[in-house]
């Protein structure tokens, strides 16, 4: 089961170094992954490791190197530390197309790193996911929202069948009241807002735990 935490535009480096701090290491069963802004990906990449996480950044370039200001390229980011990368978040969806998403994910494969691809859709998931067995693919129909679908086990079956062995995650809303009710269907979970509290993050990681123990 995948704890994946994306932090988004949020902390300073005083707030990431007390939450990693704060944070349990990883239990047996549960793959915990941190997203933090780029700036602070590498100096706490050793610190991340040392307690079982994965480290991933929240977006890499559609290209592998040349004149493109201001983007990162995966192979950067597989330098100083990071283990996965988002691609294709929906709230960068303004800024790219399932094309740039695909390559984004291409890109991040040939570099080693393990591609966490976003979609608001099940229908164009072909379209954004390259077929790797190294890719995650999670489903974010209503990021920002506070309340889940009420078909999940069905988008989580359908999603099933067009993504084979592919792990599929839920993003969205993800709390620690309703992570239970998720982890019945999906493989894991992509969190916001809920990841930014240590404390609620150890619940999290406790939730994972007591369900895998049961399932
Ligand atoms: P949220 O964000 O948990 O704050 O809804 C999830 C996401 O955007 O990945």
């Amino acid at each position: 089961m995948f704890l994946i935490g994306n932090w988004k535009m949020h902390g300073s480096f005083h707030e990431v170094s007390s939450f990693i701090e704060k944070i349990e290491p990883t239990p047996l069963g549960v793959t915990p992954v941190l997203c933090f802004p780029f700036p602070y990906l590498k100096d706490f990449a050793s610190l991340l490791h040392t307690k079982g996480y994965g480290l991933s950044a929240q977006d890499c370039s559609h290209e592998a190197i040349g004149p493109f200001t201001g983007q990162v390229s995966a192979s950067m980011l597989k330098d100083v530390g990071c283990r996965y990368v988002i691609v294709g978040h929906p709230e960068r969806a303004c800024f790219e197309t399932d094309e740039h998403v695909y390559k984004k994910a291409e890109r991040a494969l040939e570099a080693g790193l393990r591609p966490i691809i976003c979609t608001t859709e099940i229908n164009n998931i072909e379209q954004r996911a390259p077929l790797s067995h190294e890719c995650l693919i999670a489903y974010e129909p209503a990021v920002g929202s506070d309340s889940l679908p009420s078909d999940l086990e069905q988008a989580s079956h359908q999603l099933k069948n067009r993504v084979n062995s592919r792990p599929i995650l839920y993003g969205g809303g993800v709390t620690a009241e309703n992570l239970e009710t998720i982890a019945q269907w999906f493989d894991g979970v992509l969190v916001g807002r809920a990841s930014l509290d240590a404390a609620v993050w150890n619940k999290l990681l406790h939730k994972m735990v007591s369900r895998k123990q049961r399932a």
